[in-house]
């Protein structure tokens, strides 16, 4: 995959909620799945989101958060935090961090950690992030609730078709005794980081009928050399993707398979 040359890469920008009717000013997070095909045909899919950290340390938590925040018990949410204080810094993050203005301005991290073999054997636990290369522009609060439903869309259709959008792809590589079991704990800053790559996006295309409907970013998808750690998220979410993707692509109406699709 790190072979100098050009890979093919679809991928989509979404808002973190299951509601597709959603205003993208309402929702904090956001993310991007991606597919890399390499030189051999390997395939290496990746979601990711633009908070720093995850909410909870595990998926059985993620599960309960869910759970919490869909109930109409209004002490539901107060037991979860009290038994889940680790949930604390993301609502900090989620009241402090600047709503950008555009897609092509956020960061964007794997948060989940995966294990790299090197030519000569050796792994490294590393993750890895999508880093902007255009600043961030912060949207006020008041601007931010007349901004149109849409418009972090029309923002990178627009932004697109002016010219490419890119982001650096870095991965940054764990200490001996970093936590690579748990995305809620970011590792500290001065860990060893390197860029190998970019990610250039030439083209938009409107999801309805786009190559990225039928694929399912499923993050255990990897190619050789890459391989899931001991961190626990990527095989629920690979799980949970699977059958999210099955109920979708049956939702027949408003979202038509295309023929030859695969999962
Ligand atoms: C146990 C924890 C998690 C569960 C149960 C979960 C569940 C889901 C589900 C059901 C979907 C929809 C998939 C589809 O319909 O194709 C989804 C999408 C997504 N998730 Fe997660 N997720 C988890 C953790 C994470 C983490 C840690 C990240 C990022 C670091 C993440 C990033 C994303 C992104 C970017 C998408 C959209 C992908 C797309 O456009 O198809 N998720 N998640």
């Amino acid at each position: 995959m790190f072979a100098p040359g050009k890979y093919p890469a679809v991928g989509r920008l979404n808002l973190a909620t299951p509601d597709p009717t959603a205003r993208d000013a309402a929702v904090r997070v956001r993310g991007i799945g991606i597919q890399i095909t390499g030189a051999d045909g390997q395939q290496w899919r990746s979601a990711m989101i633009d908070p720093p950290f995850f909410p909870v340390s595990t998926p059985q938590a993620f599960y309960e958060l869910l759970t919490a925040s869909a109930s109409k018990d209004p002490e539901a949410m107060k037991r979860f935090a009290g038994a889940h204080p680790e949930i604390a810094a993301f609502g900090e993050w989620a009241k402090s961090a600047p709503w950008t203005a555009s897609y092509a301005q956020e960061r964007f991290n794997s948060l989940n950690s995966f294990v790299f073999t090197n030519a000569a054997g050796t792994e490294h636990t590393v993750r890895w992030s999508l880093v902007p290369t255009i600043a961030a522009t912060a949207i006020a609060p008041d601007d931010l609730a007349k901004r149109d439903a849409d418009f972090l869309e029309q923002e990178i259709v627009e932004r697109v078709k002016a010219g490419p959008v890119s982001w650096k792809l870095v991965v940054t590589l764990a200490n001996p005794g970093d936590p690579t079991a748990d995305p809620s704990k970011p590792w500290p800053t001065d860990r060893k980081a390197e860029e190998v790559g970019t990610l250039t996006a030439t083209q938009i295309i409107p999801e309805d009928h786009g190559p990225c409907r039928d694929i399912n970013f499923d993050p255990t998808v990897l190619p050789d050399g890459i391989r899931t750690s001991d961190d626990p998220f990527p095989a629920a979410r690979s799980a949970a993707y699977a059958v999210s993707f099955d109920r979708r692509t049956a939702e027949s109406g408003s979202y038509p398979r295309q023929q030859g699709a695969t999962r």
